[in-house]
């Protein structure tokens, strides 16, 4: 992690304390930031939602996260008044892209320029050609308007779906069987980081081998294999039921392996709901997913400081921790 504001000392913001925090204070920069964002949503009438029923269990968000945060660029801030958290801030980076994990300031303390001292700590000057910034908000007037003042723009919907488990399964068994289903295989670990070196960079911009490295200790990859044996899409699915992310050839190629990923959920996971994130450009995949049932329960928008090639092939992470 970046020691910059240790070496310029702390800031002092109104009585404020913002610094550099430690990997040990993850789990409570989590705490504080779900239940902002909780109330945030609910106030939209938003039911809030991160995974497993009940909530997800620390112990395994918490690889992922420190994962992230353990990456060369990432950085982690959080802004205390006499030891309360007030504030907290973190982003991780790819070889060319920043990415804002959370922003997120307590309702008492809002419009005292502190998200914007946040995000200027971590986003300093303006994204270059070799250094882009992306983000995915909740897309309140607060949020839109915080982050457009960093040089990032919308550039597409990502949007939370939930259908209840036997109403999958009962519309899928309903479902007029394809007379010739796209081929779809676990893929050996090997042949799915191949796939997400083929395909991830045309499709997000910029790629994420270390991410995908991490992805197959964690996950099974489902890969659609037709005519010359190289996959046409990729999907990890987790044990727990998180289905993402995928990338595939052409966006009609995205339906097949996610329903794949969905259908070993429903049948192996015991869990009411099955959630996925879709991003708004991948109508094929939303448009059966529609018909499937699923309905929109959290709208978010992605933000990019330059435009993402194709998203209209690319199914975001679950759980929503980073695109
Ligand atoms: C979004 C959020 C981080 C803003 O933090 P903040 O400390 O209140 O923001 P600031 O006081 O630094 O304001 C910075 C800019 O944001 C925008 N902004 C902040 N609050 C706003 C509001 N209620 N309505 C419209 N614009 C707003 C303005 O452009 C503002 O600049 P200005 O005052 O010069 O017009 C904060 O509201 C928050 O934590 N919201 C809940 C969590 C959330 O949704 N986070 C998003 C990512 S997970």
């Amino acid at each position: 992690m970046s020691d910059e504001l240790s070496q310029r000392d702390k800031i002092d913001l109104a009585g404020c304390e913002l610094r550099t925090a430690r990997g040990s204070e993850l789990r409570r920069a989590r705490d504080f930031a779900r239940a902002v964002v909780d109330r945030e949503l609910r106030a939209r009438g938003i039911e809030p939602w991160y995974g497993a029923p009940g909530g997800r269990d620390w112990e395994r968000e918490s690889a992922l996260q420190a994962f992230l945060q353990a990456q060369p660029g990432a950085r982690f801030v959080v802004c205390e008044r006499a030891g309360e958290l007030i504030a907290v801030a973190r982003t991780t980076r790819f070889e060319t892209m920043d990415e804002a994990l959370e922003v997120v300031v307590a309702p008492e303390y809002a419009r005292r320029g502190l998200g914007q001292a946040l995000l200027a700590e971590l986003w300093p000057g303006t994204p270059t050609p070799d250094l882009g910034r992306l983000a995915f908000v909740p897309g309140t007037a607060a949020d839109l308007n915080l982050y457009l003042s960093f040089g990032v723009m919308p550039v597409a919907g990502r949007w939370h779906l939930r259908i209840p488990s036997a109403l999958y399964r009962e519309r899928r068994a309903a479902e007029v069987v394809d007379e010739d289903p796209a081929p779809v295989h676990v893929l050996e670990a090997g042949t799915a980081l191949d796939t997400w070196a083929a395909l991830e960079e045309s499709a997000l911009g910029y790629a994420r081998p270390w991410l995908h490295e991490w992805f197959a200790r964690d996950r099974v990859a489902l890969g659609v294999v037709a005519g010359d044996g190289r996959p046409d899409a990729v999907c990890w699915v987790s044990a727990d039921g998180d289905v993402g992310p995928a990338v595939a050839r052409r966006p009609e190629d995205l339906v097949p392996v996610v329903l794949a990923a969905l259908d070993r959920v429903a049948s192996a996971c015991d869990a009411p709901e099955l959630a996925i994130q879709c991003t708004t450009p991948a109508w094929w995949l939303l448009r059966r997913l529609r018909l499937l049932g699923f309905r929109l329960h959290w709208p978010s928008w992605i933000l990019s400081s330059v435009p993402c090639p194709a998203l209209d092939r690319y199914l975001p992470v679950q759980p929503p921790a980073l695109l």
